[in-house]
């Protein structure tokens, strides 16, 4: 990972990046730009030339702007300017993401941090750098250029080591979880995912990890899991892993749909529909890397996360469409359609936490339903919960973060779509709605918890088709940044 270090004075100046940011006197479409007074006076004349460059350049200050001027035979030698906008936490996520992307073919760079900093913008700074660094391949060829090392340069470092050490963890995490879900399915099957989390955990002091295999599942009953599970040659998984500080008043409990391929089995979906479904299992990866991120930063709550994992596959062994199945703790699911798979592993999940490990607050993260993206667009999780506050605390959290999701409603006259005649449920209504009655098959499993569960349908965010800010091509990693800025609240 890009290595980001906070210093005091400079050490070495080859490529200077200093602050720009709207002048106070702009008006409209019409504005200048103007350097921020910076904390440590910036070297041999560049404040001047910076003053005077920048009207010259063009330059509106807006966040993520970049000008580059070349200073030949002096030092620095390239004086990048940045537009920091607002100089609020998503204007400074830009802003470093901006220049993460266009100073790639650099290895060093020094920024001049502005003179009033606030932790937040040193953050979001951080934050916007390190994850639009990331970058994944599979080749032998070497990896592409990425620049490798940054200086902030700052009145007070030791002030802001806390924050930076969040930032980092926060971007290592997502990193891990994009990692998992680009990762092809041919490698990551559920034992695999599984081994993942065990060596990841082993990283962190004081995490529980329990992995079910298949005979522990059917001994105990979870059903949906063995169905969804069974035309695999690659067996399910249940991975339950707890991180239970001390000082925890707060017992939160987080499942991740953990599909590892969707083929949609016997229901198979068609080419496009199947091409990213590797992706399935990004909610299993954002709940387990939130929970290491928990304990990384020994937030004071305690976090339990289950992942159900199974490879959805079409062969002999595969559920069909209109079996029954019988899920942990009893409840019923008549299968007309095997693509409608997701729910049926979420329901033992959120059984096996409603009746085994009775949390204050139950949120399950899923790449649930193409129908996100038809309501949403991509970029945006649906939110589904009955509680008000909850939904306000996560909504802020992601909002703060720089994750988008939006409040969805849970109507009350669709459940009669869910009524089966041989069954408790039917797990795959088609009346249109298509997120929302999915929303309100899983709320028949959470119990008592119903007023204190909270649902994130994020199949369309779990996957950008282009770089995007901070965000780039491929998996986003989408709800860790969310799940972190939230766990730290709880208690
Ligand atoms: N994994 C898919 C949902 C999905 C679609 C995620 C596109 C990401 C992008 C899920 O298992 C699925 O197939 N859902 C069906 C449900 C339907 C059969 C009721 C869907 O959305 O079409
Ligand atoms: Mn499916
Ligand atoms: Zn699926």
């Amino acid at each position: 990972m890009l290595a980001i270090r906070l210093i005091a004075e400079p050490e070495r100046a080859d490529v200077l990046v200093l602050p720009v940011r709207p002048a106070e006197q702009a008006v409209g479409d019409n504005t200048d730009a103007e350097p921020v007074p910076t904390a440590v006076a910036p070297p041999d004349g560049t404040a001047e030339e910076a003053a005077a460059l920048a009207p010259v350049a063009r330059l509106s200050g807006r966040a993520g702007e970049i000008r580059t001027q070349l200073r030949p035979g002096r030092t620095p030698g390239r004086l990048l300017l940045l537009g920091v906008g607002d100089g609020g936490e998503a204007s400074w996520r830009s802003a470093g993401a901006a220049l993460a992307r266009s100073a790639a073919d650099e290895t060093h760079v020094t920024i001049m941090l502005p003179a009033d900093v606030t932790p937040a913008a040193v953050r979001g700074l951080t934050e916007g750098l390190l994850l639009a660094s990331y970058r994944f391949r599979m080749t032998d060829a070497g990896t592409a250029p990425a620049l490798s090392e940054v200086d902030l340069l700052l009145a007070d470092p030791a002030a802001h080591e806390t924050t930076i050490a969040t930032a980092r963890t926060t971007a290592a995490m997502t990193h891990l979880a994009r990692d998992l879900t680009n990762t092809p399915s041919s490698v990551k099957n559920p034992e695999w995912f599984a081994d993942q989390v065990a060596s990841a955990a082993a990283d962190l002091p004081d995490l529980r990890l329990r992995v079910r295999g298949p005979a522990e599942l059917a001994a105990e009953g979870f059903g949906g899991i063995l169905a969804v599970g069974g035309g695999s040659a690659s067996g399910p998984r249940l991975v339950e892993l707890d991180w239970h500080p001390a000082d925890a008043r707060t017992h939160v409990v987080l499942i991740g749909k953990g599909i590892t391929f969707d083929t949609g089995g016997i229901s198979i979906k068609p080419v496009p529909a199947m091409k990213l479904m590797r992706k399935d299992m990004a909610g299993a990866a954002a709940v387990v890397a939130a929970t290491l991120g928990a304990a990384a930063l020994r937030l004071p709550v305690r976090v339990t996360t289950l992942a159900p994992l199974a490879e959805n596959m079409v062969s002999g062994s595969a559920f069909r469409p209109g079996d029954v199945i019988r899920h942990y703790g009893g409840t019923t699911s008549e299968t007309t359609n095997s693509d409608a798979e997701g729910r049926l592993v979420l329901a033992d999940a959120l059984a096996y936490a409603v009746q085994q490990l009775a949390p204050d607050l139950l949120l399950d993260l899923a790449t649930l339903t193409g129908a996100n993206a038809v309501a949403l667009g991509k970029r945006t999780a649906a939110l589904y919960t009955e509680n008000d506050q909850l939904a306000a605390d996560v909504l802020a959290a992601a909002e703060a973060a720089g994750e988008a999701a939006w409040r969805m409603p849970l109507h009350t006259d669709y459940v009669e779509y869910l009524g089966s005649e041989i069954a408790d449920l039917y797990s795959a209504p088609t009346q249109g709605a298509g997120s929302v009655l999915a929303a309100l098959y899983l709320r028949e499993f959470t119990g008592e918890l119903r007023d204190r569960w909270l649902h994130l349908d994020m199949s369309a965010p779990s996957w950008a088709d282009g770089d995007q800010a901070e965000v780039s091509r491929g998996a986003t990693g989408w709800g860790v940044r969310s799940l972190l800025r939230w766990l730290a609240s709880v208690n």
